[in-house]
């Protein structure tokens, strides 16, 4: 019997952007060590990206890294790849089991070719018929990297350059172009890591026209912004980058109000040693999120800059629903899957670099205390975290949730599948 008395019992947060890194990059991760930071971090489900290396192109790789998440604390669905030179390969990892697809319009880490607009549109199709939604690292980034690279090769540091060479508009570009396909091909996309205010005009324009688009945000373009450039140094960059706070209030405002859908954690984890760089161009992009966003998110709760019903829609309902688990996953009722994480709303802690599970031991939350805690986590009934211990013999308790996973083929929903269709049907009555 467990006494929760004093506490909140919420469904487990469902991140839906987390790299683990193996295969390829285990010096910075792996199955056991990300999936023991989600079970601290009140988190049952994970989705993985697929730029590990080699990445999750193909049926082969994929299979691949369903052995890797064997030892996984918790339930886990896998991205496929969508690049511009493996369209032939999305049926196969469809059929081997991939729970969504991951396209990245613009260059990170792992360097993945970006599809051209053409192969896009084709792979939005093939992938349309599936229901399987697509995350988009919508951003164009060539022009970008280009820029920083003269900065790195000038040896120049200044956080205004590292803003300013990264002008919002080449996300809302392709916020823009992914709507208009998935409008056309009546695709379902989800936008990761939305990192500015621009990027709010696109997609709530998109889903005015009715296009099954998500979008998500991510702990770090809430709580930190320009101004803390200076103090933290390399530590802070990430793929985007931080914004300004006027950008911060409006991701917050979007949280609120459903502009944003969920909240996501882009967990991406690298050695202390790639991130400490004197050039913040040189540092690997990205830091470990998943032990630090519920008790960030619950401080916002605590703050009252949310309520702990958004928090709820954001972090479990909105992804389940997104990606095909509701509803046996996101929330707690008769017949859902006994997910959760038992909260301690009142518990402070200081975060500590050190004291994360993760292989990647940085975080720009270091020093940070917080208000609100989860103090024990359970998958499928079973705990994974108890009085904030790992338990360690349920690496291999986790599940892909392909077998719960429904998609429905979406319906045709715009003028131009409309037309196609009538046209089809006209030729067939001739
Ligand atoms: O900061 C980032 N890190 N952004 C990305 O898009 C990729 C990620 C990673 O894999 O390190
Ligand atoms: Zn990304
Ligand atoms: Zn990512």
């Amino acid at each position: 019997r467990l006494d929760v008395s004093g506490k909140l019992v919420l469904p487990g947060a469902i991140d839906v952007h987390v790299h683990f890194r193996e295969p390829g990059y285990t010096h910075k991760e792996d199955w056991q060590t990300g999936s023991a930071a989600a079970a601290m971090g009140g988190t049952t489900t994970v989705f993985e990206m697929p730029n590990t290396n080699p990445p999750t192109r193909s049926a082969a790789e994929l299979r691949a890294k369903q052995e890797a998440a064997r030892k996984s604390h918790v339930d886990f669905g896998l991205y496929g790849l969508f690049a511009e030179d493996n369209l032939d390969e999305l049926e196969g990892l469809i059929a081997a089991g991939a729970n969504a697809f991951k396209c990245f319009m613009g260059n990170t880490f792992g360097n993945l070719p970006s599809p051209s607009t053409g192969a896009m549109l084709e792979g939005f199709e093939i992938i349309s018929r599936h229901g399987l939604r697509i995350s988009l690292h919508a951003e164009e980034a060539t022009i970008m990297a280009r820029r920083q690279e003269r900065l790195a090769a000038a040896g120049r540091n200044a956080p205004l350059d590292h803003l300013l060479s990264r002008p919002a508009i080449v996300a809302v570009e392709a916020v823009g172009r992914a709507a208009a396909l998935a409008e056309w091909t009546g695709a379902r996309i989800h936008i990761l890591h939305i990192s500015s205010a621009a990027e709010l005009r696109p997609l709530a324009e998109a889903k005015a026209r009715g296009v099954d688009i998500t979008g998500e945000t991510c702990p770090c373009y809430l709580f930190l912004n320009s101004t803390d450039y200076a103090r933290l140094g390399s530590v802070i960059r990430v793929n985007p980058p931080v914004r300004e706070a006027s950008d911060s209030a409006a991701l917050w405002h979007a949280l609120r109000n459903g502009a944003i859908d969920m909240i996501a954690t882009d967990h991406a984890p690298h050695t202390p040693e790639e991130k400490a760089q004197a050039v913040i161009w040189r540092a690997d992009c990205g830091f470990p999120g998943l032990e630090t966003q519920m008790p960030l998110m619950l401080t916002a709760v605590a703050e009252g800059r949310l309520t702990i019903e958004d928090y709820v829609r954001l972090s479990a309902e909105a992804p389940a629903c997104a990606f095909g688990l509701w509803p046996v996953k996101g929330r707690i009722a008769p017949g859902a899957h006994a997910d959760i994480a038992v909260v301690d709303p009142r518990r402070r802690e200081t975060i500590r670099a050190a004291s994360l599970h993760s292989r990647g031991k940085v975080t720009p939350f270091e020093g940070r205390e917080v208000t609100g805690v989860p103090i024990h986590t359970l998958v499928r009934g079973r705990f994974v975290q108890r009085d904030r211990r790992l338990v360690a013999e349920t690496a291999g308790w986790g599940r892909q949730v392909t077998e719960i996973q429904r998609m429905p083929t979406p319906a045709p929903r715009n003028e131009a599948l409309a037309i196609r269709a009538l046209t089809a049907s006209l030729r067939g009555a001739a």
